[in-house]
């Protein structure tokens, strides 16, 4: 018997609808962003103080106020593998919530490295490409990021040199196999590869490493090589940028649905795919065609937008990367070994601080067992194994579909499933086995790196 479906799950896009361009937030901020200044001096940096780091057209889009910039094609082509990302209208978990909320979710687990991060490490990898570059030193976090520089330098003929930090190292030795099979070299940070690494080595040798130490080995493998450059995986304004595809899909996704928003939610590590998800949509807001509550969620044991200080602080650990305004936790503050690994960091995104700070969105901090949780309840009724840091976007929007079922309404929430967790089994066995655990706010661990912040 024919049977017709009432209803959609999919909203998919040709690949004629990859954007164009990249969206810039920049001329539609209520204030300017305050300047990036250099480590030593503390002053505003010059294109110079960068070259060393960053290929001139990647320090051009990290300063650009240009409303948008064109994506140059053959980056577009290699989108092409696995974007436009589908948008899913979540009804299996709206069911099980018996929520009236409509829940919507844009999933970048359909990269070849299965989150967001391919997004900017093409763009990234194409850019240096062009100007000659042969080798990219990177860090990574979860191990995400290192296996998206990783697909994208052998997509564009780069070597790539992975410092991944200790805790994640342990913890997936998968993601290290895949960043290997991709052809890059994958060393656990701290190393005794670098004159930073075998400092933090010397001084603690049992460090489970943070993307603070980690930033700061590839920094100086950069700034120590003629044939190597820097990337980096999200804070920076570029980055942000790169990322703007996911909201700019989402938002004919959402008319393809007939539906706006009212709740948009992404997790934060340094703000990249939060960042390219909403920004699209706070461009809107920003301009007054549209009103949405955006909410950037956080882990408890790294809480830097709901608890850290706005203020100048160093990207990194090892105080080599330039000073940026942002919220912060003070960068010599190791988060405890949460298995979110790509949100223990210290700092945030300076765009996405700007917004917290100016009042455009909010921010909340959840605890590591009550995402996992959140993870599997979406898993059971969506499929999706979601990777530990979405879980935190999950947990707010379950929240905010409980609040609507409070008050008996309809509201239309949409969040990024930035990711699979298909290499963080060992976090969810443990899960399901009762072996996580919370970490409480360390206040005095926070307070003494704070302690420490640069005077600028
Ligand atoms: C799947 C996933 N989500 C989120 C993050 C956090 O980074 P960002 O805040 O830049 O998106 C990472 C970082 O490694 C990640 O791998």
């Amino acid at each position: 018997m024919a049977h017709l479906m009432t209803r959609r799950t999919k909203f998919v896009l040709d690949e004629d609808r990859i954007p164009r361009a990249w969206y810039n937030i920049v001329p539609d901020l209520p204030v300017a962003p305050p300047p990036p200044l250099h480590p030593g001096t503390g002053q505003p940096l010059g294109p110079d103080d960068l070259t060393p780091l960053f290929p001139m057209a990647l320090i051009g889009q990290e300063v650009s106020g240009e409303a948008e910039i064109e994506i140059p094609e053959p980056v577009r082509e290699a989108y092409a593998l696995y974007r436009p990302s589908p948008l899913y209208r979540a009804h299996r978990l709206e069911a099980a919530l018996d929520t009236p909320a409509h829940i919507y979710y844009k999933y970048e687990g359909v990269s070849p490295a299965g989150s967001h991060k391919p997004n900017t490490a093409l763009a990234q990898a194409f850019y240096n490409k062009q100007e000659g570059v042969t080798r990219l030193a990177t860090e990574t976090g979860a191990g995400q990021w290192g296996s998206a520089l990783a697909f994208a330098g052998v997509y564009f003929g780069l070597d790539v040199k992975v410092y991944m930090v200790r805790a994640s190292y342990d913890q997936k030795p998968y993601r290290r196999i895949l960043m290997e099979t991709y052809g890059s070299e994958v060393v656990a940070s701290p190393s005794s590869t670098t004159n930073y690494g075998r400092r933090v080595l010397a001084e603690t040798p049992d460090s489970p490493g943070s993307l603070g130490i980690a930033i700061s080995e590839a920094v100086e493998d950069a700034a120590t090589r003629d044939d190597t450059k820097y990337s980096l995986g999200s804070v920076l304004n570029h980055v942000l940028l790169h990322q703007t595809v996911i909201g700019q899909e989402a938002i004919e996704q959402m008319a393809m649905a007939d539906e706006e928003p009212d709740v948009i939610i992404g997790c934060t590590g340094g703000g990249s795919n939060f960042a390219g998800l909403t920004f699209p949509f706070l461009g809107r807001k920003l301009r007054g065609q549209a009103d949405y509550r955006v909410i950037a969620a956080e882990p408890e044991a790294a809480p830097s937008l709901t608890r850290g200080r706005y203020t100048y602080d160093f990207g990194d650990t090892g105080r080599l990367a330039p000073l940026v305004k942002m919220h912060t936790l003070g960068s010599d503050f190791v988060p405890a070994p949460i298995h979110a690994g790509g949100l223990r960091y210290h700092g945030m995104a300076p765009l996405v601080s700007l917004l917290m700070d100016q009042g455009v969105i909010e921010a909340r901090s959840v605890h590591q067992r009550e995402c996992f949780e959140a993870g599997v309840r979406f898993a059971r009724a969506e499929g999706i194994l979601p990777a530990p840091e979405p879980t935190h976007a999950i947990k707010v929007a379950i929240d905010e579909a409980l609040a609507a079922r409070e008050a008996g309404e309809e509201r239309v929430i949409l969040f990024n499933l930035c990711g699979h967790g298909h290499f963080d089994l060992s976090a969810y066995e443990r899960h399901l086995a009762g072996d996580l655990e919370d970490y409480e706010y360390p206040a005095e661990a926070v307070d003494a790196a704070l302690a420490h912040l640069p005077t600028v």
